[in-house]
Order: C-alpha cells, then structure tokens, then sequence
C-alpha cells in the first residue's frame, strides 16, 4: 500500500487506517453476502442492522438517553441551517430565534434561518477577528423560539469551553467539527446536529439528536426530507440514505469503543493540542490565532509573519508527510486539525517539524 500522510485536512478528515483497511477489504463482499454494502437495498437487515447498532454505540458512547431521538438526514452540517429554523421557529408564535456568532458557520447559519423567521444576533465574535468567544449573559425572552451556537468554530480554532444557560429555551449546537471529541452531556440541548465528515465518517450526511419534545412542530413549507419528525418515524429511511456513510460511521463508532471511548479521545485531543499549543507560546515565529481561554482541542491555527513564510513552511511541511495545513481561505494561515482520527505521533512530527522549520528560519 502507498505511504499514508498525517493528513490534517479540516475535513473531510483523516480516518484511521485500522477502519480503512475494514471498509476495503468488506467492498467486494459484506460479510458473505456475495455483494457490497453499497449494493444493498437500504430496508434489508444487512443494513437495518448497521442502523441500529450506529445509534445504540453513539448512545452507549455518550449516554445520551430517551430524552433525544437520533436519525441521520441528507446534506451534511448545512443543511441543517434550513432544517433547523424550519423545525424550531414554529415552537413560539413569535418565530424569533437567537443566534451566538463565533465565527463563519454561524454566520451562514443564522443568514439561512432569517428565511424562516425572525432572528437576533446576540452575541458576535466577528469585531474580535472570531479570535476570542466573548462573555454571554442574558436574561432570554420566554417566547425566543431557540437559541443556535456552534460548538467549535473549525475555521478559527475556538471552542465553547462552557455553555451558556439558556434555560427553557432549547439550545442548539453545531457540533459538526467536535462531536465524540471531548465528554459532553448532549441531553442538556434540546438539537445537536454533526456534518460526519470530521469525527464521524464520510461527508454528505448529518448526525441529528433532537429532543423529542421538539419534534412535530415543521413549519407548513418544511420539505419531506427536512422534517424532523418524519425522519425520526422513518428511522433515517424517508429516502435512499447514503448506506455507505452511516456503515463507516459504525466502523468509527466502533474503534472510538475499543479505544476506551469518548474520554480517551478527549485526554488525547487535549494532549495532542497541548504539543502545538506550547510550541506556539514558546515562540517567537509563530503566532496563535485564537485566545488562549478559547483554544480548541480540534483546530489549532495560527500564523507566520509575512505570506512568503507561510508558503515556506506549507511547501516544506508537505515533503516531510504533514498534509493540508493551509488554514481555511477566509482565514489564511496554517490550520492542524486534529480531530479523534489524527495519531499523537502525527502531532509530535508537526511539532517537531515546526520547531526544526523556526531554527532553520530564525
Ligand atoms: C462547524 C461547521 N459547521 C458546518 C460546516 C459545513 O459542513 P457541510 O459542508 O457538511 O455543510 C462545517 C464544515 O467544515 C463546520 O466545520
């Protein structure tokens, strides 16, 4: 097999090889069935068997109880954008919801959801450059239909490191760049929604957890495969499901299990970040793009002192096997992300690399 990279690729992200290698040697025959999983209807027992064991290792794996339904629903993290609004606005006669914006996602979040209602931005991060989560504190109107925040704001490299109260009104997360990555109690939002492509498998899908009394409120508009309640009875199955995304998530399901669980993943995250993050304070080259109370534990990004440089240490870190380090476009910089799949020793060469890249250039 060719040389696989440290790939830290904001996502579609790395997966490990161990789960790769599964889906490879599974592509021709599942399990004796004489075809692929992605050759089989998505309402035989091959697959209703992958279903179910996906949603009761994530609940196993969280401890998320009946409080929530689960379902998986086409178009990855953005699409739930719309989806979100069109099932919660209703919830209140008012259709006024509250946006918490920390960086670019919940920008385009909240632009969507003012199709379908009203909305406030209540908190914004853009006049701190998204660098800093700045303090939120606010008594809410009863009548606020939700409340949307993004978990981690993948671009930027910050992470809610504490959730605002927002007592009787659901709060909503997009928890798509760190879900499984860090011990959280999912019951205490009324939706969280997660594109896969980070910590869970492929792209194209969505993991939606929502609590049961918020399901059936759909505004009239909401399309067939948006509406929340009709995914919950349809388990997932309205329509053609992407079979083969929702199979690796059950493979990365899985390894998350064998590898001790969620608070495994964490320690390692929180370990893996610390490397570069203490590569960044000792430093005089590179400069950390978020603030040290809001670091992330997924993406950490930061920055060299002119373009010229970044190219430098993009071109040479990409000849020792470091994939995908350009920060995102809106961003620039380099960005390390390093969600649950990225190996330590993935880390230790970055790091090791970065503080060869600063003798060499300093
Ligand atoms: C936090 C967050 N939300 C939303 C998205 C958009 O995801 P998708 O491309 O699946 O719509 C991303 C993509 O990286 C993300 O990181």
């Amino acid at each position: 097999m060719s040389q696989r990279v440290y790939n830290f690729g904001a996502g579609p992200a790395m997966l490990p090889t161990e789960v790769m290698e599964e889906v490879q040697q599974e592509m021709l025959d599942y399990q004796g069935h004489g075809a692929s999983i992605i050759e089989i209807s998505h309402r035989a027992p091959p697959f209703l068997e992958i279903l179910e064991e996906t949603e009761s290792i994530f609940r196993r794996l969280t401890g998320l109880g009946s409080s929530h339904v689960m379902f998986f629903m086409h178009g990855g993290a953005q699409m739930q954008f719309s989806a979100v609004p069109l099932n919660l606005m209703a919830r209140k006669e008012k259709r006024s919801a509250v946006y918490l914006i920390t960086g670019k996602w919940g920008v385009l979040a909240e632009e969507e959801a003012r199709k379908f209602g009203s909305t406030r931005v209540a908190l914004d991060g853009k006049p701190l450059g998204f660098q800093k989560i700045p303090e939120w504190e606010e008594v809410l109107d009863p009548e606020t239909s939700y409340v949307h925040l993004t978990s981690n704001n993948t671009l930027y490299g910050t992470q809610w490191q504490e959730y605002p109260d927002t007592g009787k009104v659901p709060l909503v997360s997009d928890s798509t760049s760190d879900i499984l990555s860090r011990k959280e109690d999912y019951s205490r939002f009324g939706l969280v929604y997660a594109g896969l492509q980070k910590n869970l498998g492929p792209s194209g899908l969505a993991l939606v957890l929502v609590r049961e009394d918020l399901l059936g409120l759909a505004l009239p508009q909401t399309p067939k495969l948006l509406d929340y309640q009709l995914a919950h009875e349809q388990r997932s199955l309205a329509n053609t499901t992407s079979v083969f995304s929702i199979y690796v998530t059950l493979k990365m399901l899985r390894w998350v299990e064998k590898q001790g669980g969620v608070a495994v993943m964490e320690q390692r995250n929180r370990e893996k970040s610390k490397l570069l993050y203490d590569v960044l304070d000792d430093s005089e080259l590179y400069k950390a793009v978020a603030d040290p109370e809001n670091r992330s534990i997924c993406n950490v990004t930061f920055r060299l002192d002119d373009d010229e440089m970044e190219k430098r240490f993009l071109k040479q870190s990409l000849n020792e096997g470091l994939y995908a380090l350009k920060g995102h476009r809106d961003v620039g910089g380099i960005r390390a992300s390093i969600y649950n799949s990225m190996p330590l020793e993935g880390v230790k060469a970055l790091a090791d690399f970065m503080k060869d890249f600063e003798r060499r250039e300093t």
